[in-house]
């Protein structure tokens, strides 16, 4: 079923979508950062659907979603004053804690680890569907996996209409990046996967924080990842992408023509509104990112924007990056991966 909550949450609709989480089914709904598929996290089976739908490898553990900080107490255990602190400061957010987890959880939400990923959305669709389900939500975002996370209905549509059992439209997600990932390692912050909370805003509460390995380098399959998912291939478009970067915009809007010219096919470029007039290519394969002084902008259209491109004919896209700094960091992450570490910084 589709409902249509972008303008008013329907009472009546939210009880029908909280009765199927409860009756062990699977839901979209949208959050602030990207959209989730939830299920009970305490129902095994449940949990079992969202890995079939999302075509999910089951060594990726997923996020619990809470709707009250007082349901952390039965998802996780022996709190530090470290991690406690991260609570009181960043949730209700785009933020996401690993905790010790409690026997309650089942194996298959924490992909067998000791650990478990918990979340509380800043987002009155995201928190009325947890709070009146009555339990945690686990959640990973709404995309087969590989692909780029849902932030639109439209896109989620043509990916999993017919997987689940209710898709809640709440309109284009606001940040269209997923949550910052934590764990305190040592009574240091790392983060695991960067978002819109960024080093400095950890920094700035708890004083020190850390951005672990594997942000702008590929993982070796045999190397040990605290966190699962950057194994994986992730945000990947299905043709292949370079993503190219300068402090100068000059010589990066050169390199970018060089490319074009003498590339042997038809190139798609992912680029700012700034440079659309200085780079040659047809209106039709120049997909807008938004303007460069506006990272916000940036990350709330990026993954429509690599969906987009694969919509496009064309054999090669060509990916503007950003500077790695604040947002920027979250944003050449994605880009990093999605197109397979083909980088070049001029
Ligand atoms: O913004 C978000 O976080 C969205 C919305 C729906 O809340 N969710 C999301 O979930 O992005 P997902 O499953 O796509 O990404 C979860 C990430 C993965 O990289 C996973 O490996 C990591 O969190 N993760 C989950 N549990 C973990 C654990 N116990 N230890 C380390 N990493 C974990
Ligand atoms: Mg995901």
């Amino acid at each position: 079923m589709y409902y249509n909550w972008k303008e008013t949450t329907n009472t009546e609709e939210l009880k029908i979508v909280c009765n199927l989480i409860k009756n062990g089914e699977i839901v979209i709904f949208p959050t602030e950062t990207v959209y989730g598929i939830g299920a009970n996290a305490f129902d095994e089976k449940a949990v079992g659907k969202i890995f079939m739908a999302k075509g999910r490898p089951s060594d990726n553990p997923l996020i619990v979603h809470i709707a009250d900080k007082r349901m952390i107490t039965d998802i996780a255990k022996e709190i530090t004053e470290v991690e406690q602190k991260l609570i009181d400061h960043f949730m209700p957010g785009p933020f996401t804690l690993i905790l010790k987890k409690t026997d309650k959880i089942p194996n298959i939400v924490s992909a067998g680890l000791e650990t478990v990923a918990i979340r509380m959305p800043n987002h009155v669709i995201a928190r009325g569907i947890i709070a009146f389900s009555g339990v945690p939500i686990a959640a990973p975002s709404a995309n087969i996996s590989g692909k780029p996370s849902g932030t639109t209905v439209e896109d989620i549509r043509k990916e999993l209409e017919g997987k689940v059992s209710a898709i809640v439209d709440g309109g284009e997600t606001e940040i269209g990046l997923e949550s910052t990932v934590v764990k305190v390692i040592d009574e240091i912050p790392c983060i695991l996967r960067p978002g819109k909370i960024s080093v400095e805003d950890i920094r700035n509460v708890i004083g020190v924080a850390e951005l672990g390995n594997g942000i702008f380098k590929p993982i070796d399959e045999s190397e040990e990842v605290e966190s699962p998912g950057l194994k994986h291939k992730h945000y990947a478009p299905n043709k292949p992408a370079q993503l190219m970067y300068s402090e100068n915009e000059n010589d990066l809007i050169f390199e970018i023509n060089r490319l074009i010219k003498s590339y042997k096919g038809d190139v798609i470029l992912l680029g700012f509104e700034e440079h659309r007039e200085k780079i040659i290519i047809s209106e039709q394969r120049f997909i807008n990112l938004g303007s460069k002084e506006n990272l916000e902008q940036i990350a709330q259209n990026l993954y429509s924007a690599l969906r987009k491109s694969d919509e496009l004919a064309g054999q090669l896209i060509i990916i503007e990056g950003v500077k790695k700094e604040g947002l920027g960091i979250a944003i050449m992450n994605r880009l990093l991966r999605s197109c397979g570490y083909q980088y070049e910084e001029f």
